[in-house]
């Protein structure tokens, strides 16, 4: 990353201790939206490495901390697969939150991507500006946004060389994705780059490469798109444990 400023980097020594620190982080930005503004917006990333997290948050002393009853659930990408369907990142929060968490059902604005692309990301779309109470062309400003990335540098489901990675007219995206021969429905840049705070929560080895390269390499956002997220008004942690530091000049 060139001139922008420089990320707030937190190396944690592996995933869990890593997880345990982005729920400290998500629990003080919930008590502080609820206490501000009366509601916690929070879009969550699928994939496997949050899983851990997220059981973390419907335990002690989170399950007691978070002000549940003021949190509103997203996501911020989905696979286009029924809810039920193993690659479901709304199935797998649900299995490690949803089903214990007290949240009603109404604050938890799933993505229905069992249905046609364009059609899974229009609803989406509307239930962002009817949830966020948005006018026109206004952007929701998520309180906090999760997301992992992939090693090839994809965030969300903005993945290298696709057309999503250059939308910003809308909100919400059905992006193609060739390299996986399957179609997602994604938040746009300008939708994660509106957040309060946004922090990467990203672990394991075969990230450090992509990681380096996000965080220290010359800019080209079309291969690595997590260098897209850069919130204009808002904080940006890199979360990140040993492994994937591994390759970064200032791991230390
Ligand atoms: C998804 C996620 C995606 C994920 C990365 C990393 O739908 O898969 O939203 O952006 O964060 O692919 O996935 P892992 O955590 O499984 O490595």
């Amino acid at each position: 990353m060139s001139s922008q400023a420089q990320p707030e980097i937190e190396i944690a020594p592996d995933l869990v201790a890593a997880s345990e620190s982005a729920a400290q982080r998500i629990a003080l930005a919930a008590e502080e939206a609820a206490r501000l503004r009366g509601r916690f917006r929070i879009a969550l990333a699928g994939g496997n490495t949050p899983a851990g997290l997220y059981a973390r948050l419907v335990h002690s002393p989170y399950r007691e901390r978070l002000p549940w009853d003021a949190i509103d659930v997203y996501f911020t990408d989905e696979r286009c697969v029924a809810p039920d369907d193993p690659q479901s990142n709304y199935g797998m929060l649900r299995r490690q939150l949803l089903l214990q968490a007290p949240i009603a059902a109404a604050n938890v604005h799933r993505i229905e991507a069992e249905l046609p692309p364009q059609q899974a990301a229009d609803r989406y779309q509307q239930e962002l500006q009817r949830s966020f109470a948005l006018g026109g062309t206004e952007l929701p400003r998520f309180d906090f946004i999760l997301l992992g990335m992939g090693p090839d540098g994809h965030t969300a489901s903005l993945f290298p060389h696709t057309a999503a990675l250059n939308v910003y007219d809308r909100l919400v995206a059905a992006n193609h994705v060739p390299q996986l021969d399957t179609n997602r429905i994604t938040l746009t840049v300008p939708v994660l780059n509106d957040a309060r705070e946004v922090t990467f929560l990203v672990a394991g080895q075969d990230k450090a490469a992509a990681l380096q390269g996000v965080l220290e390499g010359a800019r080209e956002p079309e291969r690595l798109p997590s260098q897209l997220i850069q919130p204009r008004a808002g904080r940006l942690l890199w979360l990140v444990d040993r492994a994937a530091a591994a390759l970064l000049s200032r791991s230390g």
